[in-house]
């Protein structure tokens, strides 16, 4: 059980998410109370703040706390004048919304982000939630033989797949980022094991049959829904959640057209993940032109 000096931690569930009261974002968080919200986070996996009427500026440098902020590979996405802030934005013109399905951000990448920080300034009345779920929980709750199994796996994770449906991104040239990562990661900072698949971004498990390979995802994707994993967040207007991205996955709920809801995202970046298997990194970017086995 952490304890905090500074810092007002109030868990949503035992097993992900806590609201954490007692700071003003507007001022940099340094020393124990920057210490404490790492600890935070690592011990709660997403952590949300309240009444945080931070600028740009303010919301990019908490961010920048935490490690280099990155670009959104979608540059449609990005802020106009400040392109590490990714436009969070849904109105009666939205047909669709990117983030409605459970998956982790950019896992694409080779290194896919560490972490995300959303900053919501416009919420509907009602609607508008985002669940996350605990990859850590989702891994912990199947049987011994199914962990060692999935510890052999490499899964590959494909930009197209979602970039193609909720961007209506055209394929730049050289094509979207596609790399493979193990089924099974550890996180670097706490050394618990995670389980790295996710709805949004994998494809396929290499070297499996396609009938194979769709039935494990479909199991694990399935699995993952579950209540016992995940927490739900209900914004309202500056609120603002900052998700370790190694270890979760989330859902932005849209159920709330026509009403306006509208933010930012700054994106940290991160590193490539480590094997649980191997204990080293095994990710790799894959070369466009290979097909599914
Ligand atoms: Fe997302």
């Amino acid at each position: 059980m952490s304890h905090y000096r500074h810092l007002d931690v109030r868990k949503l569930t035992p097993t992900i998410g806590a609201e954490v009261h007692g700071i003003d974002l507007r001022e940099e968080p340094r020393g124990e109370v920057l210490d404490e919200l790492t600890r935070a986070l690592h011990d709660n996996l997403v952590i949300f703040f309240r009444d945080q009427e931070v600028t740009f500026e303010q919301h990019m440098r908490v961010g920048r706390l935490f490690g280099n902020l990155q670009q959104h590979p979608i540059a449609r996405a990005r802020h106009p004048v400040h392109p590490e802030l990714l436009v969070v934005h849904a109105d009666e013109n939205s047909k669709v919304v990117a983030g409605e399905d459970w998956h982790s951000d950019i896992t694409c990448d080779v290194a896919p982000p560490m972490a995300s920080m959303l900053h919501l300034k416009v919420v509907p009345p009602v609607g508008g939630d985002t669940m996350w779920a605990s990859m850590y929980a989702a891994l912990d709750a199947l049987s011994p033989s199914m962990q060692a199994y999935l510890e052999t796996l490499t899964a590959v994770h494909d930009g197209g797949k979602p970039y193609i449906g909720h961007y209506k991104a055209k394929v730049p040239e050289g094509g979207f980022p596609r790399s493979e990562h193990p089924v099974v990661t550890v996180h670097p900072a706490t050394g618990r094991k995670v389980l790295f698949v996710n709805k949004g971004f994998t494809t396929h498990i290499k070297g499996m049959r396609r009938p194979e390979s769709d039935a494990l995802l479909d199991f694990l994707f399935h699995h993952i829904e579950s209540p016992k994993f995940n927490c739900r967040f209900r914004w309202r207007a500056n609120s603002i959640a900052f998700w370790d991205n190694r270890c979760t996955q989330h859902y932005a709920i849209f159920d709330y057209f026509p009403q306006v809801r509208t933010g930012h995202r700054v994106t940290i970046s991160g590193a490539p993940p480590v094997s649980a298997r191997s204990g080293t990194v095994e990710s790799v970017a894959r070369p466009l032109d290979v097909m599914a086995a």
